[in-house]
């Protein structure tokens, strides 16, 4: 660019201004003329795409062999299952209950709670637990308490059996039943039958126990009602009549 000559200082003449302005167009021009020319040129574009894909397949060749083994099944029949008890298989046992000849008819699986109960009507006899655990089907079996659930009644013939129901002579209460409901030696009296056949099984035996003795003869009697000292002082009111 040309030195600039100012009219004034630090300002430009018009005519200046013009000069300059012409040098740097012409200049911008003269750059700009190739390539002006260059876009005019025609454009030859020359593309030459190839494509190529090689897709190889193998076949195998199929062979079919099948070969079937020989198996050898073995059919195991079926359990046999045992068949119901029928009429057949009921027997007949006679036994003494609380004093009488009984010829009672039993199945195989009855247990000697549920002939006293199902079959001769004595239902003096609790069933609880069903298992040998709470005592209260205690019955006296040739003078023995036992636990009647865990006894089949098959295994009762040729005894005497003794329940609760037996114990009255004569519509009278025996003296430890009567000691027991003088006392109020029981709550809802579930366990009562059966705490009172141990007890009468203990009085043969010990006429007078001790608390000791008490306590371990009746450990295996579940009492829900916790009349335990109760029921126990009514045996010793009991004891020696
Ligand atoms: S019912 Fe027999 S022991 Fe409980
Ligand atoms: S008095 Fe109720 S369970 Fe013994």
């Amino acid at each position: 660019m040309t030195k600039k000559t100012k009219g004034k200082e630090g300002q430009l003449s018009r005519r200046e201004f013009l000069r300059d302005a012409g040098l740097v167009v012409g200049g911008a021009t003269a750059v700009a003329m190739p390539l002006l020319a260059a876009c005019d040129s025609p454009t030859t574009a020359t593309t030459t795409a190839t494509a190529t894909t090689t897709v190889t397949v193998t076949t195998a060749p199929i062979t079919t062999v099948t070969t079937i083994p020989t198996t050898t099944v073995t059919v195991t029949a079926p359990p046999t299952v045992d068949p119901p008890a029928t009429a057949s298989a009921i027997s007949t046992i006679e036994l003494t209950v609380n004093g009488l000849k009984r010829l009672v008819q039993i199945e195989p699986h009855q247990t000697l709670a549920d002939m006293l109960r199902d079959t001769l009507g004595l239902t003096g006899t609790k069933v609880g637990c069903d298992r040998g655990a709470c005592g209260a089907c205690t019955v006296l079996v040739n003078g023995k308490p036992v636990l009647a659930c865990m006894m089949l009644a098959i295994e009762a013939g040729e005894t005497s059996v003794t329940t609760i129901e037996g114990l009255a002579v004569k519509g009278e209460l025996s003296p430890l039943q009567q000691a027991v409901y003088d006392h109020t030696g029981y709550q809802c009296g579930f366990c009562t039958p059966g705490l009172i056949m141990e007890a009468t099984a203990l009085l043969a035996e010990k006429p007078q126990p001790t608390m000791e003795e008490m306590k371990a003869a009746f450990g295996g009697h579940i009492c829900r009602c916790g009349a335990y000292y109760s029921f126990m002082e009514s045996v010793t009111l009991a004891g020696g009549k």
